[in-house]
C-alpha cells in the first residue's frame, strides 16, 4: 500500500492499489467535491498529481478530460487509482472561495488606505 497525501491539508493515508482517490479522501477525512457519485460526468472531482505516481488514466476519463489537463497531471478523483507508490495530490481551490476570499482580501486592502 501507498501513501498518499492530499494538498493543501497535507493530510495522507494508505491506500490499496486500485482504490480511487475519492474513495482514498473520503478515508483521509479530507472532502473532494462531486455530484455524480463517480461516474465522470460531473467533473467536480478534479485533482491534480503533484509528484508520485496514478493508475493511468482510463478511457472513459481520456473521453472526458482535455488532452493537455491530463497531460498537466489533472486527474479524476473517482477514476484516477492508486497503483501501491506513495503520491501527492492537490485538491484545487473552490472557486467560489477563492473568489469570495479574494474580495476580502481587495476589500482589507482598501480599508487600510
Ligand atoms: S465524481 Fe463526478 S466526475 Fe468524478
Amino acid at each position: 500500500m501507498g501513501k498518499v497525501t492530499f494538498l493543501p491539508s497535507g493530510k495522507s493515508i494508505k491506500a490499496r492499489p486500485g482504490q480511487s482517490m475519492v474513495s482514498a479522501a473520503a478515508a483521509a477525512r479530507v472532502v473532494i467535491p462531486q455530484r455524480c457519485g463517480g461516474h465522470a460526468s460531473c467533473l467536480m472531482c478534479r485533482v491534480v498529481l503533484e509528484s508520485g505516481e496514478l493508475s493511468p488514466p482510463s478511457a472513459l476519463e481520456k473521453r472526458k478530460m482535455p488532452e493537455r489537463d491530463l497531460a498537466e497531471g489533472v486527474r479524476l478523483g473517482c477514476q484516477a487509482k492508486a497503483t501501491g507508490k506513495d503520491c501527492t495530490v492537490r485538491i484545487p481551490e473552490n472557486r467560489l472561495k477563492s473568489v469570495v476570499q479574494a474580495a476580502l482580501e481587495r476589500q482589507r486592502k482598501e480599508n487600510e488606505e
